[in-house]
């Protein structure tokens, strides 16, 4: 693929593509070899019109360690203040030998817009509430790797399933490598339409705890709530928090995941953060990894394409 875009467009086999080749950038860190020319002479530039730490900071580096020469585009301090357009802005950064766009938009379909204006590849960074693939790769990841298989497992996704382009990505990831999907959280935060994602719905994450191998807590996304916040955030905590008496009723071997940021003491205690159940970290770490090797194989599909004739 010379885009991702989200999880939606990749088939089963595209996905497990895109795990294994991270799988083989691990084991090779793992064994001293974490930097590679393959991307030797690509630039690459990152395009964040939102705030992101995880993010950002994994995509330079998984480009740098590929070998590739990196840039940074910070839109405050840039020429859109004076009246330029995104895509003019765009074309314009292309125009200095960009080979790929890393995009992050509050708008859902920036990227896809990108891709009708511009020869670089374009990766999806987070677009509005559409999606996060490559979140969604990092996730399934660390579950197939704690896990062994992603196939056969239940997985909940707890909280703004509303307002989350992570909870779209896992959807899609999920269920086409072939998991069972339950979001969870208050009705104000589930959108009816999520059902025809081939998901269940439940709005007591107590009645769910029991049955589940894999829980991914969604942040409150507080930047997007229109309006006053329903449930209030304590009572969110009471009814969706994770907590240590909540491990206590789950398997004995749950998953707990966190996009990030998290809230520390809304979506999960902090002791559960920190705790032997979460994967948290394991996330960040995979997701350079993950981000590697996208990046990798976005580039082999952008020299067949400039090959083929
Ligand atoms: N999970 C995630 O996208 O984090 P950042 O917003 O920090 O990039």
């Amino acid at each position: 693929r010379r885009h991702v875009l989200g999880l939606e467009d990749l088939s089963a086999a595209e996905i497990t593509t895109i795990l294994d080749e991270a799988a083989r950038f691990k084991e090779m860190a793992r064994h001293g070899e974490a930097r590679h020319s393959l991307l030797k002479g690509v630039t690459i530039c990152n395009l964040f019109f939102e705030p992101s730490t995880r993010t950002k900071t994994s995509f330079n580096l998984a480009a740098r360690r590929l070998g590739a020469d990196t840039v940074d585009f910070t839109a405050a301090a840039s020429s859109l203040s004076k009246g330029e357009t995104f895509i003019d802005t765009a074309r314009n950064i292309e125009a200095m030998g960009v080979d790929h766009m890393v995009v992050r938009h509050s708008t859902s379909g920036t990227p896809f817009l990108l891709t009708k204006h511009l020869g670089t590849g374009v990766v999806n960074a987070g677009d509005g509430t559409h999606e996060h693939p490559t979140q969604g790769l990092l996730d399934l990841f660390t579950i197939r790797e704690q896990r062994g298989r992603i196939e056969g497992l239940t997985v909940a996704l707890v909280g703004d399933i509303l307002h989350s382009r992570v909870a779209r990505s896992n959807i899609w990831g999920l269920k086409k490598l072939g998991a069972k999907v339950i979001v969870c959280g208050p009705a104000t935060l589930i959108p009816a339409e999520i059902r025809k994602l081939g998901v269940e719905v439940s709005y007591r994450l107590d009645e769910i705890l029991e049955q589940t191998d894999v829980i991914n807590l969604l942040r409150i996304q507080f930047e997007r709530q229109r309006g006053a916040f329903f449930p209030s955030i304590y009572e969110y905590a009471q009814f969706y928090g994770m907590t240590s008496e909540r491990i206590a009723r789950a398997k004995s071997d749950v998953l707990i995941l966190a996009p990030g940021p998290i809230n520390r003491g809304v979506e999960l205690t902090p002791d559960v953060a920190d705790g032997p159940h979460s994967v948290i970290l394991d996330q960040v770490t995979n997701g350079l990894f993950v981000r590697m090797a996208t990046l990798y194989l976005m580039q082999l599909a952008r020299e067949q394409a400039l090959t083929s004739p």
